[in-house]
């Protein structure tokens, strides 16, 4: 088939490789020459597992990038994939949704084949039908000729290759079935389960699956803040919990919490979307005060052991919101480091990957290499991310100061390291 991506950012861009791979015609769309260029030589402008395989063996063949947005009209179907990011009062922006609807609608405005509108990017419950319908009518000046459907994405990011091409299910919302048929015969390849439903039931499913994973991670974490009172370990407790089939063992890892661009982002919106609509969403609420204050309580820990932070040098291992990437946004390593600084520690930080994209938040972070150069005479450690390569590490703690090892994420092998909640 061939498929028109607007937006080719991480979701629009590892559909769009996917989608090649599985043998369709595909065009990126995006209005960022240098991402067009760098699509179109095969070059991956983000890092993701296996993308630049898949862009190697499909770009300039059956997936091409570009900035005008003329392939619509030649296309069966256009995945809108831009950005939805928070506005300061917690909702959705929907600016790029509007700006991508009525490129989409104008084009389609000269066109009398059937062309669906497939909406990919996270959007509040009624986005698809109360605003992309009427922009793409309106833009195209009513034609008639075009379905639309709601198709979210349940990537993590790191190994979202891997998630699309082997999803848990498929959920496809559509207005009418001809539109919902169109979007379910792309992934005729998968061999999962295809869930039909409406449209606005499709952008809930999303909205609640990542709030229920943050709820899972929260919850956890409350747990663990009372399993360390009790001096015992919240991994054994959560280990035996996740053993019944009803509650699975996944996403009960607890630490200093969530981060990244998707959790934090998606249960603030669902949080000012049920306050619009007059409900009074106290868990999600809760979902985010727990995540709050959970890397507070690694400094107070710290605190606990060493008194006043005043002139203390503090190492700060892993920075990225997760292992295995660069992206510090809504790290919980941020408000951490927020509080050092506050506290007037001397921050030394080290990450394999996001040191540059923490120090330009921090610049006055002294960024390190290697995680032994950051232990160097350090006064306390703090582990932020669960990079693998920490596992390793052990006799390099024995040139810190002190050797005071505090953990916010369960990576470590050395006895002596003092877990946030274990
Ligand atoms: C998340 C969802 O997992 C995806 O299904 C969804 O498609 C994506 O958001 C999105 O909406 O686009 P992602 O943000 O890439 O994916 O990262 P996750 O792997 O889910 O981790 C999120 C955060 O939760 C990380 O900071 C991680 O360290 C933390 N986490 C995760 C825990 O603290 N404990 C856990 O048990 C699991």
């Amino acid at each position: 088939m061939k498929i028109s991506i607007v937006g080719g950012g991480y979701v629009g861009l590892i559909t769009g490789a996917c989608l090649a791979e599985m043998g369709h015609e595909v065009k990126i769309i995006d209005v960022d020459e240098k991402k067009v260029n760098a699509i179109n030589s095969a070059k991956p402008p983000i890092y993701e597992k296996g993308l630049e395989d898949l862009l190697i063996r499909h770009s300039g063949k059956n997936l091409t990038a570009g900035s005008d947005f003329s392939s619509v009209r030649d296309s069966e179907l256009s995945i809108i994939c831009v950005g939805t990011p928070q506005n300061k009062d917690g909702s959705a922006d929907l600016g790029y949704i509007i700006s991508a609807a009525e490129s989409v609608g104008k084009e389609l405005k000269i066109f009398d084949g059937y062309h669906v509108v497939a909406v990919k990017s996270t959007v509040p419950p009624g986005t698809t039908t109360g605003i992309v319908l009427p922009t793409i009518m309106k833009a195209s000046e009513n034609n008639s000729c075009i379905g639309f459907a709601m198709n979210p994405e349940f990537l993590r990011e790191g190994i979202a290759v891997g998630d699309f091409m082997n999803p848990d299910r498929i959920v496809i919302g559509s207005v009418d079935k001809r539109a919902g048929d169109l979007v379910e015969s792309v992934y005729s390849g998968f061999n999962t389960k295809i869930l039909r439903t409406g449209i606005v039931s499709a952008e809930m499913i999303k909205y609640a699956s990542n709030s229920f994973l943050a709820t899972k991670i929260s919850f956890s974490n409350e747990i663990g803040n009372i399993c360390k009172t009790l001096g015992i370990d919240v991994y054994e407790v959560m280990g035996g919990v996740g053993l019944d089939h009803r509650i699975s063992p996944y996403f009960l890892n607890a630490g200093c919490g969530f981060g990244g661009s998707c959790f934090p982002k998606d249960v603030s919106a669902l949080i000012h979307f049920a306050r619009l609509k007059g409900t009074d969403p106290v868990l999600l609420e809760s979902v985010l005060k727990v995540n709050q204050m959970q890397p507070l309580v690694i400094v107070d820990i710290l605190k606990k052991h060493l008194g006043s932070l005043e002139g203390k040098r503090i190492t700060v291992l892993g920075l990225a919101f997760k292992g295995d990437t660069d992206d510090v946004r809504d790290s919980r390593a941020i408000p951490v480091i927020e509080a050092l600084i506050a506290d007037k520690a001397e921050v030394h930080v080290y990450d394999p990957m996001a040191n540059k994209n923490m120090k330009e938040l921090f610049p006055v972070i002294i960024c390190h290499e290697s995680a032994e150069d950051a232990l160097k005479d350090s006064d306390g450690c703090l582990v932020m991310t669960e990079w693998p390569e920490f596992s390793r590490l052990n006799k390099e703690f024995d040139t810190m100061k002190n050797r005071l090892i505090i953990e916010g994420r369960r990576i470590l092998n050395v006895p002596d390291a003092e877990g946030i909640c274990w």
